[in-house]
């Protein structure tokens, strides 16, 4: 008998959970109407334009900071361009480990569904930005940059075994902060004009992405075993700090020709930045807040991770 509760508030949020098919369809139609060949959008072949920032100066992580007071407009203006480059290499890093979850997600199910004709058209979009995100290091004559062989092996182990809840959440803190920078990128007169184009197709096609990856965590968080939405406060909570460590390849510092240590060590002392990442989460962490995954432990580290306030 006291199991009673636990299904009424079951089938309460039940209730609340939109149809699969339904989300899928109408997220099918939006890629029919809005879907973008970066490699014929945009113009790969005009040249950056003079005195135009690669990354909006107020996003860049040393902004307001001490070192930051003393640097030149030029030095400001290159390590944009650096941190532009280790921002699209972490994009592609996210990107590669998605499709791996989403193809991963799909293999049980029917082939023919929309929820599964939906992942395959996400899967398309990812190569696409992938593939436009490396053209753009290409084109600014930029490093690659990687993340530590530490992160990259408990990300190769994470995509490997994760849960389905763990999955969608780990997919929207890798697409919903970067996307919170990126609409605040497209619009800026002050930034180049292809990383504006850039930003701005990665900025449409990402709200179907974040809309499906809520609507299957949603869903997950009501509906798989007790021990996967335990475990996924857990997870998240340790990859929004692997997150936050890896979200600027502190090599940047190094190239733009700056004391590494006395950059990180302003960076994680800076209010604005911490601001900054803070806003650029909020969104998500009032989404988790609200699907129960921001709890206990996993709190906690999502708190020490400088991502939640
Ligand atoms: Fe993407
Ligand atoms: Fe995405």
């Amino acid at each position: 008998m006291t199991t009673l509760p636990d299904e009424a508030k079951l089938r309460d949020a039940l209730g609340v959970l939109k149809d699969r098919e339904q989300v899928a369809e109408r997220l099918l139609l939006a890629s029919d109407q809005h879907s973008f060949d970066p490699d014929t959008e945009l113009d790969w072949d005009a040249p950056f334009e003079e005195g135009k920032w690669f990354w909006p100066p107020e996003l860049v992580s040393l902004y307001d900071t001490p070192l930051w007071r003393r640097m030149s407009e030029e030095q400001r203006m290159n390590l944009a361009r650096l941190e532009n480059a280790s921002l699209a290499s972490l994009g592609i890093w996210f990107e590669v480990i998605l499709m791996q979850l989403l193809v991963r997600h799909i293999y049980d199910m029917s082939p023919t569904s929309s929820h599964v004709r939906y992942a395959l058209t996400e899967i398309a979009d990812e190569c696409r930005h992938s593939k436009m995100f490396a053209r753009l290091i290409h084109k600014g004559g930029l490093p690659t940059y990687r993340v530590t062989p530490l992160h990259h092996n408990l990300a190769r182990v994470m995509k490997t075994v994760s849960t389905t809840p763990g999955s969608f959440a780990g997919t929207l803190l890798g697409e919903e902060i970067l996307d919170w920078m990126q609409r605040l990128t497209f619009p800026d007169e002050r930034v180049q004009p292809l990383v504006r184009g850039v930003t701005r197709i990665h900025v449409v096609e990402e709200a179907r992405h974040v809309r499906y990856a809520r609507e299957e965590l949603r869903r997950q968080m009501v509906t798989a075993p007790q021990w996967q939405r335990r475990m996924t406060r857990v997870t998240s909570g340790q990859s929004a700090r692997v997150f936050a460590l890896s979200f600027v390849n502190p090599q940047v510092y190094t190239d733009a020709g700056l004391d590494r240590h006395e950059a990180v060590a302003q960076v994680k002392a800076s209010p604005h930045r911490r601001e900054v990442m803070q806003a650029g989460a909020k969104r998500l962490t009032d989404f988790l807040d609200d699907v129960g995954v921001l709890r206990g432990v996993g709190r906690r580290m999502w708190k020490s991770a400088g991502l939640l306030a």
